[in-house]
């Protein structure tokens, strides 16, 4: 047994894990966690104003490729309406925008729209959401805002 490389050898040992427990203690306080993104801002969970942008375009082409909301949809102007779209959600997520289209009881009260349709547009939305990897409670807090509005969009029985 060759004692004084024994205590180097435990000298060194305890440098070490002084050393990890040091630098361990050091991570815990600067980042413990990845961070959790239903924890954002729910504007921010839809990845800002860019990521709204892309969510209408995944919409959209949504609604075209449902059989109840084609018809509303092929004829009208679809990048206004995007544009629209975006600015209105961006401004009900609590987004830094001015919302400059139509009320909503002007902009669909020639087209009709019963509350199965308005469903299907809502399905359309979830879809869309979902395909964008959008939080769940974050998806929820946009719905819950835009249920009331069918009182200014349905029009028919
Ligand atoms: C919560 C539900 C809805 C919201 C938030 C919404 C929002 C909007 C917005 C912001 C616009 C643009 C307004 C403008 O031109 O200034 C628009 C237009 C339009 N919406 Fe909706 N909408 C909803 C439901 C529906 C439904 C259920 C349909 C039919 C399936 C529909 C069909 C249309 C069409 C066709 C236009 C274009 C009208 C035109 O050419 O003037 N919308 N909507």
């Amino acid at each position: 047994m060759n004692r004084p490389t024994d205590i180097i050898r435990l000298l060194l040992l305890s440098l070490l894990v002084g050393v990890l427990s040091i630098s361990h203690g050091a991570m815990a306080d600067e980042d413990p966690a990845p961070a959790d993104p239903s924890l954002l801002p729910v504007f921010e969970q839809f990845g800002g104003k860019q990521g709204l942008d892309e969510l209408m375009e995944v919409f959209m082409i949504k609604l075209v490729e449902d059989s109840r909301t084609i018809e509303y949809f092929a004829e009208a102007d679809q990048k206004h309406v995007k544009a629209m779209l975006s600015e209105q959600f961006c401004v009900i997520l609590g987004g830094p925008c001015t919302y400059t289209g139509k009320s909503m009881r002007e902009a669909h009260e020639k087209l009709t729209i019963n509350q199965a349709t308005f469903n299907a547009l809502v399905e359309a939305l979830q879809l869309a959401m979902d395909e964008r990897n959008i939080p769940f409670r974050a998806q929820n807090k946009l719905l819950a805002k835009l249920a009331p509005m069918h009182r200014e969009i349905v029009t028919e029985p």
